[in-house]
C-alpha cells in the first residue's frame, strides 16, 4: 500500500508561512531582549520605590504579612494588587505621614475622608484591623512610613520632573472646571516652584 505524498496547497503554504512568521518574530524578540538586558546596566524596568526599614519597621513588615495585610494590599513584593483602591502600598511613606498612617488603621473612617470600603466598623472585611494591639499597630504603621517612592514612580505624590508644555496645556486647557475646583494641579505647582528657583 503506498499513499503518494500531496504537494501543499497554495493556502497551506501561506498559513504555515505565517504561523511559522510570528514563531520566528517571538523568538528573535525574546532573543534580542535578552541580549539587550543583560547587556545594559540600566534594569529593564526601573524601580522607583524603595525601603530603609529601622527594626521597628522590620518587625511591622513581618506583622504586616503575618495578620494577613497582604490578602488585600502589596508592599514590597509581598501581597496581591486585586484590593483595587489603596491596595499598593509601596511608597505610602512619600504620601501619607506616620501620623496619619497610624490615626487610619486605628480609625479608619473619621481618618480617610471619604466613605471606606473595607477598613471601619464590623462587618467590614478589615474592622479586625482596628482592633490589633497597640504595639502591632505601632510597628506596622512605621513600616508603611518607611516605603518610599520616588518622583516619577507610579505610587509618587508627584509626577516626572520632565517638562512637559503638552501636559501642562491639556490640564490646564482640557480640564472641565469641576475637576479643577475639585483637585490641585501638582504640575502648575511645580511650574510655580521652578519659576521662584
Ligand atoms: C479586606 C481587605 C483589606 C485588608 C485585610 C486590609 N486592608 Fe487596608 N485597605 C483596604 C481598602 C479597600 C482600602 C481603601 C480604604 C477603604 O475603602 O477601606 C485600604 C486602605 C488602607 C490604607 C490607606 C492607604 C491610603 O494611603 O489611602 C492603609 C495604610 C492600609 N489599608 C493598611 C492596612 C494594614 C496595615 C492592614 C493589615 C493590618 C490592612 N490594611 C488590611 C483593604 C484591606
Amino acid at each position: 500500500m503506498s499513499r503518494k505524498k500531496q504537494p501543499l496547497k497554495t493556502g497551506e503554504k501561506v498559513l504555515f508561512g505565517v504561523a511559522g512568521a510570528f514563531v520566528a518574530f517571538a523568538v528573535i524578540g525574546f532573543v534580542a531582549i535578552e541580549i539587550v538586558a543583560s547587556r545594559s546596566e540600566k534594569p529593564l524596568f526601573e524601580i522607583k520605590t524603595h525601603a530603609e526599614l529601622t527594626p521597628l519597621g522590620h518587625k511591622g513588615e513581618l506583622l504586616f504579612r503575618k495578620r494577613g495585610c497582604t490578602e488585600c494590599h502589596r508592599a514590597l513584593r509581598n501581597g496581591t494588587n486585586v484590593g483595587g483602591r489603596g491596595s499598593d502600598l509601596d511608597g505610602e511613606g512619600s504620601r501619607r505621614s506616620l501620623d496619619w498612617i497610624y490615626a487610619f488603621l486605628r480609625h479608619p473612617e473619621k481618618t480617610y475622608g471619604a466613605p471606606t470600603l473595607d477598613h471601619g466598623a464590623p462587618p467590614k472585611a478589615a474592622s479586625w484591623v482596628a482592633e490589633l494591639p497597640e504595639e502591632e499597630l505601632r510597628a506596622i504603621a512605621t513600616f508603611l512610613s518607611e516605603l518610599k517612592a520616588e518622583q516619577g514612580s507610579t505610587v509618587a505624590p508627584l509626577p516626572p520632573e520632565a517638562n512637559s508644555p503638552f501636559l501642562r496645556f491639556m490640564s490646564r486647557v482640557m480640564a472641565p472646571d469641576w475637576w479643577k475646583q475639585k483637585y490641585r494641579n501638582v504640575l502648575e505647582e511645580m511650574q510655580g516652584k521652578e519659576q521662584e528657583k
